[in-house]
């Protein structure tokens, strides 16, 4: 399958590309000249406490900056860091220890068989773990205890790479799929979705537990629900579900959040490039589906499956691209696909309650220029009722961000009749407004970010990061305060203030914690704490975690441009506060060829799960000792095996400190 357009990227393309490649041709004024207003006196980051508490002041109320001195200094970190680099396995801090917890393969359920990697059956794949595990959530056992001992592991699946997967096939996306099989896509959409797995911490190991009976694979063919403002409309509707209320699977999970009362959420993000096919010059749905890069032809599911064939199904690919709520307490509940919370190309949805029992959701929409958003809910939490907080995901205000360079942010709503959003601009409903969140966002003027990844609140400070992976693509003279470099080859991490606290605030304050690269290059134009080491430097933050101290920690993905920086991906403490503001420390590095996810710690801190994405994959070919494209027969690594007869596995791992104790000191 050949594409004619631009806009629709192969999946070869993908991690430097289509992630990233800008969908939205609409890019906001040129804010280039305010923003130099805005920089220079804010330059003096690296000098230390007096110039960060001068520079912060204008955007921090004086109270915040003295609660974060005070903060900084009970918890500092100690753990000895470790080098940059890149080789076959992975690394952590001296008098840590990194186990591997659950690899792709390994069985959820109670009757999978054992993994065989050259014999694999999509039956089988479908009680086995998945492939490439991005989000990882923990669900304490019981619902509500807070234990640090046994949990359901919510592990998001991404997606698939079948030339490191399959036995004999290179990457098919790039030569038209002449490999694949019906049996090849099958077990590719059963390796897809999620798994919940029941651990347990035994003698001070983590472990997959005896005790299966909460244990799930959702995957890309698992009956699900839509609910929310979107549900049932005509937009929705398919031959196989003329309700336009039920949908078959979800797509590409890429990051994802953890409820308060205790459910998983999925993000669909790249949900484009499970389609193909054409739809016909004046259909209905060719500007809404450009904006979203549909068809993406990453996949050769269509071939298949008439419902990837947006020729055949023109509806079906906007049944993906939303939030999709599971209760992992419950293996027989349908999850819910929740159209309230918008539709674009989640990286993922992490909640908190406001101060009034709103549930606020932040979330980025991954790719080029595209923005960030926040839904409020409606209705308040109930602490004491969980069934009662069940659909709270249904109605509320899906709001996208604008940055001003007074350092101030405001927050539009997305709501059906006002502004922009009305008939005149093909908008007849709320339901449209969410079906095309991004063309909605266009019109509200929200401004473009370099790339928005996991957007999480700090509950201890009530700050909000904002990982900005990249952008390539952002010209000379599109600059602007928020995205102040051209051609942001680095990324960086912002910070959010809500006025006292307020998630449901209209107005924030913001700031920009670090600007990513080599601080030694004064080319890369970065901005770094001046505790940052040689090797506590990064590029590219993607997931990211708030310990229960309220300490940052923050995982990259560099894609095929890893040797840009020279280390692998991996885990890098981030100070926040006081002196050491904005200083990064290594932690822990991934093998060659994979991406960093998932970090998530155990409520006493003691425990930090990290998730080891497409091992062998991305800029195998620049990994001096091996210097090449990966295969299955021929990977840069067989991580976590090591074992010739197996290919590498995406695995989750644990970390714990010898002997016990916080990670990070
Ligand atoms: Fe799937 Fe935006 O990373
Ligand atoms: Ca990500
Ligand atoms: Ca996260
Ligand atoms: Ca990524």
């Amino acid at each position: 399958m050949t594409t004619d357009s631009d806009e629709f990227a192969t999946r070869a393309e993908a991690f430097e590309a289509s992630e990233n490649r800008p969908a939205n041709s609409s890019t906001t004024a040129n804010l280039g000249d305010v923003v130099q207003a805005r920089y220079p006196s804010r330059r003096s980051l690296l000098r230390g406490m007096t110039a960060v508490a001068a520079v912060t002041a204008i955007t921090t109320p004086l109270e915040t900056l003295v609660s974060r001195a005070a903060r900084a200094a009970s918890a500092p970190f100690t753990f000895a860091e470790i080098e940059h680099g890149i080789d076959e396995t992975h690394h952590v801090s001296e008098g840590y220890d990194a186990d591997i917890l659950i690899r792709w393969g390994d069985p959820v359920l109670a009757d999978a068989p054992e993994f065989e990697p050259s014999a694999q059956t999509a039956a089988a794949q479908a009680l086995q773990f998945g492939y490439n595990n991005d989000f990882v959530g923990i669900a304490p056992l019981p619902f509500g205890s807070g234990n640090s001992t046994r949990a359901l592991l919510c592990v998001n699946h991404e997606y698939t790479n079948e030339e490191v997967m399959f036995p004999e096939i290179r990457r098919q996306d790039e030569i038209g799929f002449p490999d694949m099989t019906p049996e090849l896509v099958a077990i590719e959409m059963a390796a897809h979705g999620g798994t919940i797995l029941q651990v347990e911490k035994f003698a001070g190991k983590w472990r997959p537990a005896r005790d299966r009976t909460y244990n799930r694979r959702i995957t890309a063919d698992t009956p699900m629900q839509i609910s929310g403002p979107a549900a049932g409309h005509d937009r929705l509707k398919t031959k196989a579900d003329p309700t336009g209320r039920q949908v078959r699977g979800t797509l590409n999970n890429c990051a994802g959040g953890i409820t308060p009362w205790g459910t998983y959420l999925m993000a669909e993000e790249n949900f484009h490039g499970y389609f193909w096919g054409k739809l016909s010059r004046f259909h209905p749905e060719v500007r809404n589906y450009k904006r979203y890069g549909v068809p993406g032809n990453w996949y050769v599911w269509g071939r298949y499956h008439d419902r990837f064939d947006i020729a055949k199904e023109p509806n079906e690919a906007n049944r993906f691209g939303w939030v999709v709520e599971v209760d992992p307490y419950d293996p027989a509940s349908t999850p819910v696909k929740r159209t309230a919370m918008g539709r674009f190309k989640h990286e993922g949805a992490h909640p908190i309650i406001n101060g009034d029992g709103r549930v606020v959701i932040y979330q980025g929409d991954d790719q080029q220029f595209d923005y960030l958003y926040k839904f409020v809910s409606e209705g308040r939490y109930d602490p004491n009722n969980r069934a009662a907080n069940r659909d709270l995901l249904d109605r509320g205000t899906l709001y996208v961000a604008r940055f001003d360079a007074d350092g101030t942010m405001s927050w539009l709503p997305l709501v059906h009749g006002r502004g922009p959003l009305t008939l005149a601009n093909g908008f007849a409903s709320q339901a449209d407004v969410l079906i095309e969140t991004r063309r909605a966002a266009d019109l509200l003027e929200a401004t473009p970010m370099d790339r928005p990844e996991d957007v999480e609140p700090n509950p201890v400070t009530n700050a909000v990061y904002v990982m900005l992976t990249n952008n390539s693509r952002r010209k000379t003279g599109k600059a602007d305060a928020a995205n102040p470099r051209t051609r942001n080859m680095f990324g960086h991490i912002l910070e959010l203030t809500p006025p006292d606290g307020d998630h449901g605030a209209k107005t924030y304050r913001w700031d920009i914690l670090v600007m990513c690269g080599d601080p030694s290059k004064p080319e890369h134009r970065t901005r770094w704490g001046s505790a940052t080491s040689e090797n506590g430097w990064f590029g590219s933050p993607d997931n990211c975690a708030v310990d229960h101290q309220g300490r940052l920690w923050v995982t990259t993905d560099q894609g095929e441009r890893w040797a840009r920086t020279g280390t692998a991906d991996g885990v890098w403490a981030l100070e926040t506060e006081g002196s050491g503001r904005g200083s990064g420390r290594m932690f822990f590095r991934v093998p060659v060829g994979a991406e960093m996810c998932g970090p998530v710690f155990t409520p006493d801190d003691q425990t930090l799960f990290v998730a080891v994405q497409h091992v062998a994959v991305d800029g195998a070919k620049d990994y001096k000792p091996f210097g090449k494209v990966s295969s299955f027969a021929d990977p840069a690594t067989r991580w976590p095996d090591f074992d010739p007869k197996m290919p590498p596995r995406p695995s989750v791992v644990a970390i714990t400190r010898n002997g016990g104790g916080r990670i990070g000191g």
